[in-house]
């Protein structure tokens, strides 16, 4: 059966742009692979007061950390803001890692696609999503690496992809990815 992807969409807004390479990449993907998108928007922000011993966490972040367990691996789309990941993000990876020793992150094989319309492509949202990533002990795909400067540029006007070097390089980097859960994932 194919291995069971969670997709994370750094972005809230609804023409994201984050959002619709995910599409892209995800209609790239070999068969090996299925994805679902992952919602971050309606989860409230980490609060250590909010759950412990006779405290009901908020159900949003028991419902997060339960759907979660479904999943063999998880893709990340980023923007970049301020040169960091926007606090949707950071506060689901949050939420994901707690209670302590309970995180649904721990050796999920991950990787990361940072986009923006500026040129430099999201470099600095990227590696720090990786700095937390080593933290959480997740295998990440090291290469290729995928930072998508001018992604406004990339987009006809009908939303997709028309831009053949992308595409190809998308191609590659999901294959390479899927190739990365066989042999890193736990099942
Ligand atoms: C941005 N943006 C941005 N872009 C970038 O390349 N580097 C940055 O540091 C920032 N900083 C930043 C901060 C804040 C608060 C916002 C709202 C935006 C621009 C950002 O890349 C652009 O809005 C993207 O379109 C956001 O991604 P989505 O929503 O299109 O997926």
């Amino acid at each position: 059966p194919a291995k069971k992807i969670a997709v994370i969409v750094g972005s809230l807004r609804k023409d994201s742009l984050n959002r619709k390479f995910a599409h892209e990449v995800i209609a790239l993907a070999p068969p090996s692979l299925s994805f679902e998108i992952v919602e971050i928007g309606e989860l409230p922000l980490y609060n250590e007061d909010l759950e412990g011993k006779d405290i009901v966490a908020p159900q949003a972040w028991t419902h997060f950390r339960q759907r979660l367990q479904e999943f063999d691996g998880v893709l990340f789309f980023t923007p970049e803001y301020n040169r960091s990941v926007p606090a949707a993000l950071k506060n689901a990876i949050d939420v994901g890692s707690r209670p302590y020793g309970a995180s649904v992150w721990s050796g999920k094989p991950a990787a990361i696609v940072s986009v923006s319309p500026s040129a430099v492509g999201g470099f600095g949202a990227n590696h720090h999503l990786r700095q937390s990533m080593v933290f959480l002990d997740m295998p990440l795909l090291q290469q290729p690496e995928a930072y998508i400067g001018g992604a406004a540029n990339l987009l006809g006007p009908d939303g997709k992809l028309n831009n053949d070097s992308t595409k190809q390089f998308l191609k590659k980097f999901i294959d390479t990815y899927a190739t990365w859960v066989e042999t890193n994932a736990k099942k």
